[in-house]
């Protein structure tokens, strides 16, 4: 399609995430914009370079513009807004206004919004504060994983290019099959963007079911806490018959049966064990070699620090009681963590 050669895209947020799915945009020829606070405006100023643990080489990313003040959305009209903020941040009062930015900047005209914050039900909640209409809103998951190699350093694996990823602002790992997914909340939407994104050649995203894409998502993270209990091991070498890797398959069981999981949910509550979840999680470390797995959502999602992961979880907790259901090892989960 050649409209597509003038697809115009705002990036809300310009972080390891922000970064490489712009550049992936990019590639299909769309003009991205990053919107960012006034800090990160000097490093924006220069060219970005993205170490890819795929092919092991440096990507040089120039072509884009950015913006620090939000009120600019307002009448740019752009085709899509990708919100890549946490959790935590979108929620905060800065967020709050900046998400109502966003519904004064969309309501009415033809732009489509894809949120790839990992929260549960974030769409129902951005469609309520923005007041955009439900068929312009699309949720995604990034399966890319990405960083920042000055924010932190991962245990080195055989394959990578020292050197090169020591030069780089960002780096990238896109091996889980799909580099996005966008659940099909708003077909139009996913489907456009799924073109879109599929345009750069580099990789691909797929629109998956609504409560599929949940039932995949959501229940990573008491993994993510059983993780940081445990001290990050790797996962190959996790006790799968351990109090608190049970802790987290109780955890992960109790969210997969929220109601708003629907029946992938019952179906995968009901299926769920120890040994399985051990399994799929030293599958994935595998994949993501050279990438070191475990040290990457360590980073992400370790500590008490990580405020939009509890946000997360603790959410759970009021979804599930609000449906009569106690939660329990939900809740002793979360308890360990903070009290760690
Ligand atoms: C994008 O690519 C994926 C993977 O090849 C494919 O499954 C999907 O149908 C494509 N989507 C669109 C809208 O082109």
């Amino acid at each position: 399609m050649t409209e597509q050669n003038s697809c115009r895209v705002l990036i809300v947020g310009a972080g390891s995430m922000g970064l490489v799915v712009g550049y992936i945009l990019s590639l299909a020829k769309a003009e991205v914009t990053f919107l960012v606070r006034p800090h990160r405006e000097e490093e924006l100023k220069r060219p970005q370079v993205l170490y890819s643990y795929d092919d092991n080489q440096l990507k040089t990313y120039t072509d884009y513009k950015h913006i620090t003040d939000p009120s600019k959305i307002i009448g740019a009209d752009y085709d899509y807004i990708f919100v890549t903020l946490d959790a935590h941040a979108l929620r905060s009062e800065v967020g709050l206004s900046l998400v109502k930015m966003i519904g004064d900047a969309v309501r009415g005209t033809q732009t489509k919004v894809v949120l790839a914050t990992a929260f549960i039900d974030l769409r129902s909640w951005f469609i309520e504060v923005s007041g955009i209409s439900g068929d312009q809103v699309t949720y995604g998951l990034l399966l890319i994983h990405a960083y920042a190699p000055r924010a932190v350093t991962l245990p080195l694996h055989e394959g990578t290019d020292s050197t090169l990823l020591e030069q780089a602002d960002q780096a990238y790992r896109d091996t889980l099959g799909p580099g996005f997914i966008v659940d099909d909340s708003s077909p139009a939407v996913a489907e456009g963007f799924a073109e879109l994104y599929n345009a750069s050649g580099l990789s691909t995203c797929v629109v998956m079911p609504a409560a599929q894409l949940a039932v995949f998502g959501i229940p990573l993270f008491p993994v993510f806490a059983a993780c940081d209990l445990l001290g990050w091991p790797k996962y190959e070498e996790i006790d799968s018959m351990g109090e608190v890797w049970n802790l987290a398959v109780e955890a992960a069981r109790e969210i997969q049966g929220l109601s708003i999981l629907g029946e992938p949910g019952q179906k995968a509550a009901a299926t769920i064990t120890g040994t399985g979840l051990a399994a799929q999680f030293a599958g994935m470390e595998k994949q993501m070699l050279p990438l070191d797995y475990s040290a990457f959502n360590k980073y992400h999602h370790g500590g008490k620090v990580n405020v939009q992961d509890r946000e997360l979880l603790n959410a759970c907790v009021s979804y599930g009681e609000a449906e009569g259901k106690t939660m329990s090892a939900l809740k002793e989960l979360i308890k360990r963590v903070e009290s760690q």
